[in-house]
């Protein structure tokens, strides 16, 4: 049994996306308190920007003309497709980045794709919590309403392709706190806050309790 997390956050001393996942990972060790937790950190230790590139490009290449460095994205992207395979529940905690996902959330995305092909879902069935901050808000009637196009897209990737059994967390006006000008939404961030913990709790329970019978 083992838990396999990925957090995205540029800045994780202050990180809203990690404390969430705290939540989640701390529940589920409450499951199982034995299991480990294997993590990757894509906002502190980046993939090569160009790995995605070089292993494409290796498809197109005669073996024998590979290089090292095709040969070297190549390997890593078997690498990470092997931490999800080997994953019985996975956490991923990703901030909203430029109204986009994070670049070093979709480097990893794009190399997973690569490795294991793109039609095969590789979290298929598998119980699945996303994380997402935003530091604005995006509800229906929101100013920016639709400009969040980082969490339909992983929706789309996580469960359209990959097929997991996805439970997502969404934390807004994580900036509103210490902004100015946000003011006026500092205690709608406040409770958003608290029900955002709320929620990561019972996903981490929820987590521990579906990945004990997959
Ligand atoms: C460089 C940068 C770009 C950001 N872009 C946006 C954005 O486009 N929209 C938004 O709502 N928040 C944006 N934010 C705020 C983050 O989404 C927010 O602070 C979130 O809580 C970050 O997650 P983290 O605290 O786990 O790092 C941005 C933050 C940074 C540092």
């Amino acid at each position: 049994m083992n838990l396999f997390r990925i957090d995205a956050s540029i800045l994780p001393g202050t990180s809203a996306s990690a404390e969430l996942a705290d939540a989640v990972q701390a529940e589920w060790a409450l499951a199982h308190p034995d299991a480990p937790v294997e993590r990757r950190h894509l906002g502190t230790r980046p993939l090569p920007a160009d790995a995605w590139t070089l292993a494409t490009t290796a498809a197109f290449t005669p073996a024998p003309e590979r290089t090292s460095a095709q040969l070297e994205a190549v390997a890593l992207a078997a690498e990470l497709v092997g931490e999800l395979d080997r994953a019985d529940a996975v956490l991923l905690a990703v901030p909203l980045y430029n109204y986009g996902v994070s670049q070093h959330f979709k480097a990893w995305a794009d190399l997973v794709i690569n490795g294991a092909g793109a039609t095969t879902p590789v979290l298929r069935e598998k119980p699945t919590v996303l994380v997402a901050t935003k530091g604005g808000g995006y509800r229906p009637g929101a100013p920016r309403e639709g400009w969040d196009h980082s969490t339909p897209y992983l929706r789309r990737v996580l469960v359209d392709m990959w097929q997991a059994d996805l439970t997502v967390i969404e934390r807004e006006l994580t900036l509103a706190a210490t902004t100015p000008g946000m003011e006026d939404l500092r205690d709608e961030a406040a409770r958003l806050h608290g029900d955002a913990l709320d929620s990561a709790r019972e996903a981490g329970r929820a987590l521990g309790k579906a990945a004990a019978r997959v």
